[in-house]
C-alpha cells in the first residue's frame, strides 16, 4: 500500500480525479491519508470531507517562517505514515528543507508542456494566458519530480492537447484538465504504486 497526502489549493478537480481513480479501483494498493490546504475555503477540502477523507488547512500565513511551516508540515506528514507527496494545484513554493526531507517522493502537475510556460508566475490560467499569447498549436500538462526550483524536476508523464481556433484561457484550462492533467496524475501515482510492488 502507497500513502500519499494531496496538497491543494483551489478548487480539487486533480484531487477528484484522484480519489475517483482509488474509489474504482483503476488506481490500485494506494491509500490518501489526507488532503491539506494552504487556504481554508478551498473547495478541495470540501471534496476531501465528502469522501471521508481526513483533511486540514495548514497555512504558512500561521508560521514565523516558512522554514518553520516546512518543519511543521513534515512532520505532520511522517506522523501520518505519507510516502509520496502530490502537489494537485498546491499553489504555495515549499522551503529546501520540506524539499530535502521528502526527496524523491513529492510529484507536482503542471499545466503544460514543460520546459513551456513553466517557472516563477506559471500557476492556473495564467499558464494557458501564456501560450494562447504565444499562439502554440500543442500544449499539454506534465507531472514531474520536485526539486529544489520551480518546475524543474524529472519529468514523470507528459501529455499533449490541441489548441483550437476560438480557446479563451478558460476553455484551454478545461480541455488540458480534462483530456491530460486527470489522465497523467492518477497514472503517474499508479507508476510509482507499481515500482514499489515490483521492490
Ligand atoms: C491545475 O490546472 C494545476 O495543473 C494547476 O492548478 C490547477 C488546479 O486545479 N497547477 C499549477 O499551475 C501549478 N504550477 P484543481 O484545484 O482543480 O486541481
Amino acid at each position: 500500500m502507497l500513502n500519499i497526502a494531496v496538497l491543494v489549493s483551489g478548487g480539487g478537480t486533480n484531487l477528484q480525479a484522484i480519489i475517483d481513480s482509488v474509489e474504482n479501483q483503476t488506481l490500485k494498493d494506494v491509500t490518501i491519508k489526507c488532503v491539506i490546504s494552504n487556504k481554508s475555503d478551498a473547495y478541495a477540502l470540501e471534496r476531501a470531507r465528502k469522501h471521508g477523507i481526513a483533511s486540514s488547512c495548514i497555512s504558512p500565513k500561521d508560521y514565523g517562517s516558512k522554514e518553520e511551516y516546512g518543519k511543521y508540515l513534515a512532520e505532520y506528514l511522517k506522523e501520518q505514515g505519507v510516502e509520496l507527496v502530490v502537489l494537485a494545484g498546491f499553489l504555495v513554493v515549499l522551503p529546501p528543507e520540506f524539499i530535502r526531507e521528502f526527496s524523491g517522493r513529492i510529484i507536482n502537475i503542471h499545466p503544460s508542456l514543460i520546459p513551456s510556460f513553466c517557472g516563477d508566475g506559471f500557476y492556473g490560467l495564467k499558464v494557458h494566458e501564456a501560450a494562447l499569447a504565444r499562439g502554440v498549436k500543442v500544449t499539454g500538462a506534465t507531472v514531474h519530480y520536485v526539486d529544489e526550483g520551480t518546475d524543474t524536476g524529472p519529468i514523470i508523464l507528459q501529455k499533449a492537447v490541441e489548441v483550437e481556433e476560438g480557446d479563451t484561457p478558460e476553455i484551454l484550462q478545461k480541455r488540458v484538465m480534462e483530456q491530460a492533467e486527470w489522465v497523467i496524475l492518477p497514472k503517474a501515482i499508479e507508476m510509482i504504486a507499481e515500482d514499489r510492488r515490483k521492490i
